[in-house]
């Protein structure tokens, strides 16, 4: 899976890539990720990439010339073109089948917004999929694209080293319901204890206990996930 990431600030993404599973996945080859500076898509010395919206407002619009260049551009990088992706507080509100929808594609170029937006024309000239990542205002696109790559790759067969894992956590395929409670040594802490059936040995009524608990736990928190 390639991810093509289309920022003004390239210098938030390293730290992200460096951690854990997502750098393991790239040093095994199973992900790909270039990330790219659209300010150097913009002409002229000042490399303008914003300016102010018509009809007057506050903040400032990414320009639609240097923005579609630059997709064109890195689209053109590879054989395969791969799926536009803007990040927007305007998206379809991503979930996990929209993440499990996404994960089939190869390759996405990921857009990240920032300021008061891009001019429209970017949205109706490339026609992207336009994702946010839940009903609140984010300083930029930048979170979001990180959050997209952060659910996809785990979806790459592979990354994910117990395969188990992905199947089991709250929302995947298999399970739309959230987790059970888990627990590790010691036994007692502060009083607290571990549930004694998790220490019987009994596979098949572990098994019980956690799928009630999931229920129980889902039923308390997030009703909506039962309705169908
Ligand atoms: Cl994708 N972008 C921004 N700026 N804010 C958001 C978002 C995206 N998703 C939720 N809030």
């Amino acid at each position: 899976m390639r991810f093509d990431i289309l920022t003004l600030f390239p210098d938030m993404f390293p730290g992200y890539l460096s951690q854990s599973i997502l750098n393991k996945s790239i040093e095994r080859g199973l992900v790909e990720i270039h990330v790219h500076n659209m300010r150097d898509w913009a002409e002229g010395r000042h490399h303008k990439i914003d300016d102010t919206p018509y009809g007057g407002g506050p903040g400032m619009i990414l320009m639609v010339e240097p923005v579609v260049n630059c997709v064109r551009d890195v689209q053109a990088m590879t054989s395969e073109p791969g799926t536009v992706i803007v990040t927007t507080p305007r998206g379809q509100r991503l979930d996990q089948p929209l993440v499990e929808e996404l994960a089939v594609n190869k390759r996405m170029i990921l857009l990240c917004g920032r300021y008061e937006g891009f001019d429209q024309r970017v949205i109706d000239i490339l026609k992207p999929l336009e994702v946010s990542i839940g009903d609140y205002i984010l300083n930029g696109g930048e979170v979001a694209s990180m959050v997209l790559v952060d659910s996809l790759v785990r979806m790459v067969p592979g990354v994910l080293g117990d395969e188990q894992s992905s199947w089991d956590d709250s929302f995947s395929r298999g399970n739309r319901m959230l987790e059970y409670p888990q627990y590790t040594r010691p036994r007692e802490f502060e009083g607290e204890s571990v549930p004694e059936i998790l220490l019987s040995g009994n596979h098949g009524k572990i098994e019980l206990w956690r799928q009630a608990k999931s229920l129980e736990i889902t039923k308390k928190r997030r009703s909506d996930l039962l309705e169908d």
